[in-house]
Protein backbone atom coordinates (compact mmCIF):
# COMPACT_ATOMS: atom_id res chain seq x y z
CA UNK A 1 0.00 0.00 0.00
CA UNK A 2 0.98 3.48 -0.83
CA UNK A 3 2.64 5.94 1.81
CA UNK A 4 2.01 8.93 2.56
CA UNK A 5 3.64 12.22 4.34
CA UNK A 6 1.46 15.04 5.41
CA UNK A 7 3.72 18.12 6.30
CA UNK A 8 2.62 21.27 8.19
CA UNK A 9 0.21 20.22 10.66
CA UNK A 10 -2.51 19.15 8.36
CA UNK A 11 -6.23 18.51 9.90
CA UNK A 12 -6.12 15.03 11.80
CA UNK A 13 -9.54 14.23 10.10
CA UNK A 14 -7.49 13.46 6.47
CA UNK A 15 -5.42 11.35 8.35
CA UNK A 16 -8.13 9.51 9.40
CA UNK A 17 -9.93 9.50 6.31
CA UNK A 18 -6.48 7.84 4.30
CA UNK A 19 -6.18 5.51 7.18
CA UNK A 20 -9.46 4.13 6.56
CA UNK A 21 -8.66 3.55 3.03
CA UNK A 22 -5.47 1.38 4.38
CA UNK A 23 -2.92 4.15 3.65
CA UNK A 24 0.03 4.35 5.51
CA UNK A 25 -0.24 7.81 6.63
CA UNK A 26 2.58 9.59 8.53
CA UNK A 27 2.56 13.19 10.35
CA UNK A 28 4.61 15.89 11.09
CA UNK A 29 3.82 19.53 11.84
CA UNK A 30 6.57 21.78 10.51
CA UNK A 31 7.24 22.58 7.14
CA UNK A 32 10.27 21.15 5.33
CA UNK A 33 12.52 22.82 2.79
CA UNK A 34 15.46 22.14 0.55
CA UNK A 35 17.52 19.34 1.12
CA UNK A 36 15.49 18.22 4.60
CA UNK A 37 12.60 18.18 2.53
CA UNK A 38 14.44 15.89 -0.01
CA UNK A 39 15.63 13.72 2.41
CA UNK A 40 12.38 13.07 4.86
CA UNK A 41 10.02 12.29 1.48
CA UNK A 42 11.83 10.26 0.15
CA UNK A 43 10.29 6.97 -0.23
CA UNK A 44 6.72 8.35 -0.10
CA UNK A 45 4.42 7.95 -2.82
CA UNK A 46 1.83 10.97 -1.97
CA UNK A 47 2.90 14.24 0.08
CA UNK A 48 0.87 16.35 2.04
CA UNK A 49 2.17 20.26 2.07
CA UNK A 50 0.27 23.71 2.90
CA UNK A 51 1.56 27.16 2.17
CA UNK A 52 4.99 26.88 3.62
CA UNK A 53 6.84 23.81 2.19
CA UNK A 54 8.44 25.05 -1.20
CA UNK A 55 8.18 21.82 -4.11
CA UNK A 56 10.65 23.35 -6.36
CA UNK A 57 12.12 21.75 -9.57
CA UNK A 58 15.01 20.52 -7.17
CA UNK A 59 12.93 19.01 -4.85
CA UNK A 60 10.33 17.24 -7.04
CA UNK A 61 13.16 15.87 -9.38
CA UNK A 62 14.73 14.17 -6.21
CA UNK A 63 11.85 12.52 -4.99
CA UNK A 64 11.41 9.49 -7.85
CA UNK A 65 8.87 7.95 -5.94
CA UNK A 66 6.42 10.48 -5.57
CA UNK A 67 2.79 9.97 -7.29
CA UNK A 68 1.11 12.98 -6.12
CA UNK A 69 0.90 16.09 -4.50
CA UNK A 70 -1.87 17.42 -1.96
CA UNK A 71 -1.61 20.94 -1.27
CA UNK A 72 -4.38 21.43 1.73
CA UNK A 73 -4.92 24.52 0.91
CA UNK A 74 -5.90 26.94 -1.49
CA UNK A 75 -3.15 29.05 -3.37
CA UNK A 76 -0.44 26.62 -4.92
CA UNK A 77 2.10 28.81 -6.15
CA UNK A 78 4.17 26.93 -3.63
CA UNK A 79 4.46 24.34 -6.23
CA UNK A 80 6.50 24.10 -9.08
CA UNK A 81 3.41 23.52 -11.09
CA UNK A 82 5.53 22.54 -14.64
CA UNK A 83 7.59 20.27 -13.28
CA UNK A 84 5.39 18.35 -11.51
CA UNK A 85 3.71 18.29 -14.84
CA UNK A 86 6.69 16.93 -16.75
CA UNK A 87 7.21 14.02 -14.22
CA UNK A 88 3.52 13.55 -14.00
CA UNK A 89 2.48 14.35 -10.96
CA UNK A 90 -0.84 15.51 -10.51
CA UNK A 91 -1.40 18.21 -7.95
CA UNK A 92 -4.50 18.80 -6.18
CA UNK A 93 -5.87 21.96 -3.76
CA UNK A 94 -9.15 22.29 -2.28
CA UNK A 95 -10.28 26.01 -3.75
CA UNK A 96 -13.83 26.14 -2.78
CA UNK A 97 -13.83 24.57 1.03
CA UNK A 98 -13.40 27.89 2.90
CA UNK A 99 -16.26 29.48 0.96
CA UNK A 100 -18.82 29.91 3.54
CA UNK A 101 -16.52 30.96 5.69
CA UNK A 102 -16.04 33.76 3.53
CA UNK A 103 -19.99 34.69 2.68
CA UNK A 104 -20.48 34.54 6.68
CA UNK A 105 -17.72 37.07 7.49
CA UNK A 106 -19.40 39.31 4.77
CA UNK A 107 -22.74 38.94 6.27
CA UNK A 108 -21.26 39.84 9.94
CA UNK A 109 -19.51 42.95 8.60
CA UNK A 110 -22.71 44.45 7.05
CA UNK A 111 -24.72 44.59 9.89
CA UNK A 112 -21.07 45.43 11.39
CA UNK A 113 -20.48 48.37 9.79
CA UNK A 114 -24.42 49.74 9.63
CA UNK A 115 -24.06 49.57 13.65
CA UNK A 116 -20.38 51.22 13.60
CA UNK A 117 -19.83 47.79 15.87
CA UNK A 118 -16.26 48.33 15.54
CA UNK A 119 -15.78 52.12 16.87
CA UNK A 120 -18.62 51.34 20.13
CA UNK A 121 -16.94 48.36 21.08
CA UNK A 122 -13.59 49.97 20.98
CA UNK A 123 -14.38 52.72 22.71
CA UNK A 124 -16.51 51.05 25.33
CA UNK A 125 -13.29 48.96 26.50
CA UNK A 126 -11.54 52.28 26.81
CA UNK A 127 -14.36 53.03 28.81
CA UNK A 128 -16.53 55.49 26.51
CA UNK A 129 -20.26 54.75 26.62
CA UNK A 130 -21.42 55.79 23.04
CA UNK A 131 -25.09 55.28 23.02
CA UNK A 132 -26.74 56.53 20.12
CA UNK A 133 -29.20 55.75 17.26
CA UNK A 134 -27.92 58.31 15.08
CA UNK A 135 -26.41 56.98 11.53
CA UNK A 136 -27.12 53.47 12.88
CA UNK A 137 -29.47 50.91 11.00
CA UNK A 138 -30.76 47.72 9.83
CA UNK A 139 -29.57 45.86 6.97
CA UNK A 140 -33.17 44.23 6.42
CA UNK A 141 -34.31 46.12 3.16
CA UNK A 142 -31.36 47.78 1.79
CA UNK A 143 -29.51 46.72 -1.12
CA UNK A 144 -26.58 44.75 -1.29
CA UNK A 145 -24.73 45.05 -5.02
CA UNK A 146 -22.05 41.76 -5.34
CA UNK A 147 -19.33 42.39 -7.51
CA UNK A 148 -17.99 39.20 -8.93
CA UNK A 149 -21.10 35.96 -8.60
CA UNK A 150 -18.72 33.07 -8.68
CA UNK A 151 -18.66 30.60 -5.56
CA UNK A 152 -18.13 33.29 -2.42
CA UNK A 153 -20.88 36.11 -4.16
CA UNK A 154 -23.33 33.75 -4.83
CA UNK A 155 -23.32 32.23 -1.35
CA UNK A 156 -23.30 35.70 0.37
CA UNK A 157 -26.22 36.44 -2.15
CA UNK A 158 -28.14 33.49 -0.43
CA UNK A 159 -27.62 34.54 2.87
CA UNK A 160 -28.16 38.19 2.68
CA UNK A 161 -31.69 37.52 0.81
CA UNK A 162 -32.58 35.51 4.16
CA UNK A 163 -32.16 38.41 5.80
CA UNK A 164 -34.29 40.99 3.68
CA UNK A 165 -31.80 42.65 1.61
CA UNK A 166 -32.55 43.15 -1.73
CA UNK A 167 -29.57 41.55 -3.86
CA UNK A 168 -28.02 42.84 -7.35
CA UNK A 169 -24.88 41.77 -9.06
CA UNK A 170 -22.86 42.45 -11.71
CA UNK A 171 -20.43 39.58 -13.24
CA UNK A 172 -18.12 39.53 -16.39
CA UNK A 173 -20.06 36.33 -17.54
CA UNK A 174 -23.56 35.27 -17.64
CA UNK A 175 -23.88 33.99 -14.23
CA UNK A 176 -27.68 32.48 -12.97
CA UNK A 177 -29.58 34.95 -10.78
CA UNK A 178 -30.02 32.86 -6.92
CA UNK A 179 -33.31 33.75 -5.34
CA UNK A 180 -34.42 37.12 -6.24
CA UNK A 181 -30.89 38.71 -6.97
CA UNK A 182 -30.84 40.76 -10.09
CA UNK A 183 -28.19 40.43 -12.84
CA UNK A 184 -26.56 44.59 -13.80
CA UNK A 185 -25.67 45.37 -16.83
CA UNK A 186 -22.74 47.48 -15.44
CA UNK A 187 -20.47 47.74 -12.29
CA UNK A 188 -21.58 51.43 -12.57
CA UNK A 189 -25.25 50.74 -12.55
CA UNK A 190 -24.96 48.40 -9.39
CA UNK A 191 -22.73 50.97 -7.55
CA UNK A 192 -25.00 53.41 -8.13
CA UNK A 193 -28.10 51.70 -6.39
CA UNK A 194 -26.09 49.46 -3.65
CA UNK A 195 -25.84 50.64 0.32
CA UNK A 196 -23.72 47.86 0.31
CA UNK A 197 -20.77 46.75 -1.82
CA UNK A 198 -18.92 43.68 -1.72
CA UNK A 199 -16.25 42.84 -3.71
CA UNK A 200 -15.43 38.93 -4.84
CA UNK A 201 -13.76 38.70 -7.87
CA UNK A 202 -10.47 36.83 -8.93
CA UNK A 203 -7.05 38.94 -9.01
CA UNK A 204 -6.66 39.26 -12.59
CA UNK A 205 -5.16 42.26 -14.83
CA UNK A 206 -8.95 43.54 -15.63
CA UNK A 207 -9.30 43.34 -11.78
CA UNK A 208 -6.10 44.89 -10.78
CA UNK A 209 -8.09 48.94 -9.09
CA UNK A 210 -11.03 47.55 -10.40
CA UNK A 211 -12.42 50.10 -7.71
CA UNK A 212 -10.60 53.36 -7.90
CA UNK A 213 -11.81 56.56 -7.36
CA UNK A 214 -14.24 56.67 -10.37
CA UNK A 215 -15.93 53.57 -9.12
CA UNK A 216 -16.04 55.00 -5.54
CA UNK A 217 -16.98 57.94 -6.44
CA UNK A 218 -20.35 56.03 -8.44
CA UNK A 219 -21.49 54.37 -4.84
CA UNK A 220 -23.85 56.39 -3.03
CA UNK A 221 -22.82 58.60 -0.22
CA UNK A 222 -22.98 56.85 2.84
CA UNK A 223 -22.57 53.46 1.83
CA UNK A 224 -20.38 50.93 2.45
CA UNK A 225 -17.61 48.92 0.81
CA UNK A 226 -16.51 45.01 2.10
CA UNK A 227 -13.29 43.63 0.08
CA UNK A 228 -12.65 39.99 0.93
CA UNK A 229 -11.46 39.31 -2.20
CA UNK A 230 -7.62 40.32 -2.96
CA UNK A 231 -5.81 43.23 -2.01
CA UNK A 232 -4.88 44.59 -5.45
CA UNK A 233 -8.81 44.76 -6.20
CA UNK A 234 -9.00 48.77 -4.48
CA UNK A 235 -7.27 51.46 -4.67
CA UNK A 236 -6.53 51.92 -0.67
CA UNK A 237 -4.90 55.54 -1.30
CA UNK A 238 -8.67 56.34 -2.99
CA UNK A 239 -11.31 54.55 -0.85
CA UNK A 240 -9.14 56.93 2.24
CA UNK A 241 -9.89 59.89 0.53
CA UNK A 242 -13.65 58.59 0.16
CA UNK A 243 -13.71 57.68 3.29
CA UNK A 244 -12.54 61.16 4.78
CA UNK A 245 -14.03 63.09 2.54
CA UNK A 246 -17.44 60.79 4.08
CA UNK A 247 -18.82 59.75 0.75
CA UNK A 248 -18.42 56.42 1.82
CA UNK A 249 -19.55 55.51 5.80
CA UNK A 250 -17.48 53.19 6.28
CA UNK A 251 -15.60 49.92 4.67
CA UNK A 252 -14.46 46.57 5.92
CA UNK A 253 -11.46 44.95 4.54
CA UNK A 254 -10.04 41.54 4.71
CA UNK A 255 -7.16 41.79 1.78
CA UNK A 256 -4.41 44.39 1.24
CA UNK A 257 -1.70 45.21 -1.96
CA UNK A 258 0.80 44.23 0.64
CA UNK A 259 0.53 41.97 3.69
CA UNK A 260 2.34 40.56 6.27
CA UNK A 261 4.30 37.05 5.67
CA UNK A 262 3.65 35.94 9.03
CA UNK A 263 2.15 36.74 12.61
CA UNK A 264 5.48 38.05 14.09
CA UNK A 265 5.56 40.92 11.23
CA UNK A 266 3.83 44.26 11.91
CA UNK A 267 1.04 45.75 10.05
CA UNK A 268 0.58 48.89 8.33
CA UNK A 269 -2.11 50.19 6.59
CA UNK A 270 -3.48 53.81 5.31
CA UNK A 271 -6.91 52.80 6.58
CA UNK A 272 -5.51 52.49 10.17
CA UNK A 273 -7.27 54.70 12.75
CA UNK A 274 -10.21 55.83 9.91
CA UNK A 275 -13.58 55.92 11.84
CA UNK A 276 -15.80 52.81 10.77
CA UNK A 277 -13.01 51.27 9.07
CA UNK A 278 -12.98 47.25 10.15
CA UNK A 279 -9.49 45.90 8.86
CA UNK A 280 -9.31 41.89 9.42
CA UNK A 281 -5.59 39.94 8.48
CA UNK A 282 -6.77 38.12 5.89
CA UNK A 283 -9.40 36.03 7.96
CA UNK A 284 -11.79 35.45 5.74
CA UNK A 285 -10.96 31.61 4.47
CA UNK A 286 -9.60 30.94 8.20
CA UNK A 287 -12.13 28.72 10.28
CA UNK A 288 -11.77 25.29 11.64
CA UNK A 289 -14.62 24.87 9.82
CA UNK A 290 -13.16 25.32 6.30
CA UNK A 291 -10.10 23.82 7.22
CA UNK A 292 -11.41 20.39 7.86
CA UNK A 293 -13.06 20.86 4.65
CA UNK A 294 -9.70 21.11 3.29
CA UNK A 295 -8.45 18.48 4.78
CA UNK A 296 -11.44 15.96 3.57
CA UNK A 297 -12.01 17.69 0.50
CA UNK A 298 -7.69 17.08 -0.20
CA UNK A 299 -7.95 13.97 1.41
CA UNK A 300 -10.46 12.60 -1.18
CA UNK A 301 -8.91 13.94 -4.08
CA UNK A 302 -5.05 11.96 -3.15
CA UNK A 303 -7.63 8.54 -2.65
CA UNK A 304 -9.32 8.87 -6.14
CA UNK A 305 -5.91 9.45 -7.43
CA UNK A 306 -3.98 6.68 -6.30
CA UNK A 307 -6.81 4.11 -6.28
CA UNK A 308 -8.36 5.15 -9.17
CA UNK A 309 -6.23 7.39 -11.02
CA UNK A 310 -9.03 10.15 -11.50
CA UNK A 311 -7.09 13.46 -11.77
CA UNK A 312 -10.59 15.61 -12.07
CA UNK A 313 -9.86 18.71 -10.26
CA UNK A 314 -5.99 18.36 -11.18
CA UNK A 315 -4.56 22.00 -11.15
CA UNK A 316 -1.35 20.54 -13.21
CA UNK A 317 -2.27 17.59 -15.01
CA UNK A 318 -4.78 17.00 -17.85
CA UNK A 319 -8.06 16.23 -15.90
CA UNK A 320 -9.34 12.37 -16.78
CA UNK A 321 -12.60 11.84 -14.50
CA UNK A 322 -12.34 7.99 -15.21
CA UNK A 323 -15.04 5.50 -13.31
CA UNK A 324 -14.41 4.78 -9.33
CA UNK A 325 -14.71 1.05 -10.04
CA UNK A 326 -11.95 -1.04 -11.72
CA UNK A 327 -13.64 -3.16 -14.12
CA UNK A 328 -10.78 -6.40 -14.36
CA UNK A 329 -7.19 -4.26 -14.20
CA UNK A 330 -6.48 -0.56 -14.33
CA UNK A 331 -3.30 0.59 -15.89
CA UNK A 332 -2.36 4.27 -15.97
CA UNK A 333 0.56 5.21 -18.10
CA UNK A 334 1.58 9.74 -18.31
CA UNK A 335 3.79 9.91 -21.38
CA UNK A 336 5.64 12.68 -23.26
CA UNK A 337 3.31 14.18 -25.84
CA UNK A 338 4.49 13.28 -28.96
CA UNK A 339 3.11 11.91 -32.19
CA UNK A 340 2.39 8.20 -32.05
CA UNK A 341 2.57 6.91 -28.39
CA UNK A 342 -0.96 5.79 -28.55
CA UNK A 343 -0.46 3.49 -31.31
CA UNK A 344 2.67 1.92 -29.64
CA UNK A 345 0.94 1.26 -26.33
CA UNK A 346 -2.07 -0.09 -28.37
CA UNK A 347 0.03 -2.37 -30.17
CA UNK A 348 1.76 -3.86 -26.80
CA UNK A 349 -1.20 -4.46 -25.76
CA UNK A 350 -2.61 -6.19 -29.00
CA UNK A 351 1.00 -7.97 -28.85
CA UNK A 352 0.28 -9.25 -25.18
CA UNK A 353 -3.20 -10.82 -26.24
CA UNK A 354 -4.33 -8.60 -23.66
CA UNK A 355 -7.98 -7.58 -24.22
CA UNK A 356 -9.29 -3.35 -23.25
CA UNK A 357 -12.08 -3.05 -22.21
CA UNK A 358 -12.25 0.62 -21.91
CA UNK A 359 -9.98 3.56 -22.60
CA UNK A 360 -9.79 7.25 -21.32
CA UNK A 361 -7.40 9.77 -22.28
CA UNK A 362 -6.67 13.53 -21.97
CA UNK A 363 -3.27 15.42 -23.11
CA UNK A 364 -2.43 18.98 -22.28
CA UNK A 365 0.62 20.61 -24.32
CA UNK A 366 3.82 18.29 -22.22
CA UNK A 367 2.04 15.01 -21.71
CA UNK A 368 -0.58 12.70 -22.47
CA UNK A 369 -2.11 10.96 -19.70
CA UNK A 370 -4.08 7.24 -20.47
CA UNK A 371 -5.90 5.05 -17.92
CA UNK A 372 -7.80 1.69 -19.50
CA UNK A 373 -9.38 -1.05 -17.83
CA UNK A 374 -8.33 -4.66 -19.09
CA UNK A 375 -9.68 -8.11 -18.65
CA UNK A 376 -7.21 -10.34 -16.34
CA UNK A 377 -4.80 -11.79 -18.57
CA UNK A 378 -1.48 -9.95 -19.40
CA UNK A 379 -2.20 -6.81 -18.20
CA UNK A 380 1.20 -7.07 -15.96
CA UNK A 381 3.63 -7.69 -19.33
CA UNK A 382 1.64 -4.89 -20.89
CA UNK A 383 2.78 -2.83 -18.21
CA UNK A 384 6.10 -3.37 -18.07
CA UNK A 385 6.27 -2.87 -21.40
CA UNK A 386 4.40 0.27 -21.40
CA UNK A 387 6.37 1.42 -19.10
CA UNK A 388 9.96 0.90 -20.64
CA UNK A 389 8.68 3.00 -23.74
CA UNK A 390 11.50 6.00 -24.24
CA UNK A 391 8.02 8.12 -23.96
CA UNK A 392 6.70 6.87 -20.73
CA UNK A 393 7.14 9.08 -17.67
CA UNK A 394 4.90 6.86 -15.02
CA UNK A 395 2.99 4.23 -15.47
CA UNK A 396 0.92 1.95 -12.40
CA UNK A 397 -1.40 -1.09 -11.99
CA UNK A 398 -4.56 -1.43 -9.76
P1 LIG B 1 -14.91 32.32 -8.29
O1 LIG B 1 -13.91 32.06 -9.37
O2 LIG B 1 -15.87 31.23 -7.94
O3 LIG B 1 -15.77 33.64 -8.64
C1 LIG B 1 -15.22 34.82 -9.15
C2 LIG B 1 -16.26 35.48 -10.04
O4 LIG B 1 -15.79 36.77 -10.42
C3 LIG B 1 -16.53 34.71 -11.31
O5 LIG B 1 -17.92 34.51 -11.45
C4 LIG B 1 -15.97 35.63 -12.41
O6 LIG B 1 -16.66 35.52 -13.63
C5 LIG B 1 -16.14 36.98 -11.78
N1 LIG B 1 -15.30 38.03 -12.34
C6 LIG B 1 -14.02 37.95 -12.79
N2 LIG B 1 -13.59 39.15 -13.20
C7 LIG B 1 -14.59 40.02 -12.99
C8 LIG B 1 -14.74 41.42 -13.21
N3 LIG B 1 -13.76 42.15 -13.73
N4 LIG B 1 -15.93 41.98 -12.88
C9 LIG B 1 -16.95 41.24 -12.37
N5 LIG B 1 -16.86 39.92 -12.14
C10 LIG B 1 -15.69 39.31 -12.44
O7 LIG B 1 -14.05 32.75 -7.02
P2 LIG B 1 -14.47 32.66 -5.49
O8 LIG B 1 -14.12 31.33 -4.95
O9 LIG B 1 -15.86 33.15 -5.32
O10 LIG B 1 -13.43 33.71 -4.85
C11 LIG B 1 -13.55 35.11 -5.07
C12 LIG B 1 -12.36 35.83 -4.50
O11 LIG B 1 -12.27 35.60 -3.09
C13 LIG B 1 -11.01 35.41 -5.06
O12 LIG B 1 -10.25 36.57 -5.32
C14 LIG B 1 -10.35 34.64 -3.93
O13 LIG B 1 -8.94 34.76 -3.99
C15 LIG B 1 -10.91 35.37 -2.72
N6 LIG B 1 -10.86 34.61 -1.47
C16 LIG B 1 -10.53 35.28 -0.32
C17 LIG B 1 -10.46 34.61 0.88
C18 LIG B 1 -10.14 35.34 2.13
O14 LIG B 1 -9.62 34.73 3.07
N7 LIG B 1 -10.42 36.62 2.22
C19 LIG B 1 -10.71 33.17 0.96
C20 LIG B 1 -11.15 32.57 -0.29
C21 LIG B 1 -11.19 33.29 -1.46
Amino acid sequence: MEKILLLEGIHPNAIEILEKEGFQVELEKSAFNGKDLIERAQGYQALGIRSKTQLTQEVIKSLPELRVIGAFCIGINQIDLETSNICGIPAFNAPYSNTRSVAELVISEMIALARKLGDVNMMAHKGQWLKSANGNHEIRGKTLGIVGYGHIGSQVSVLAEAMGLKVLYFDILKKLPLGNARSMDSLDELLGLSDFVTLHVPETPMTTNLMSSHQLNKMKKGSFLINASRGTVVDIPDLVTALKTQHLAGAAIDVYPKEPDSNNESFTSELQNLENVILTPHIGGSTEEAQQAIGCEVAESLIRYLKFSFTGGAVNFPNLEVPMHIDGHRLMNVHKNVPGVMREINSIVSDVGANIRSQYLATDANIGYVVMDMEKGHFKEAAKKIAALPTSIKTQVH
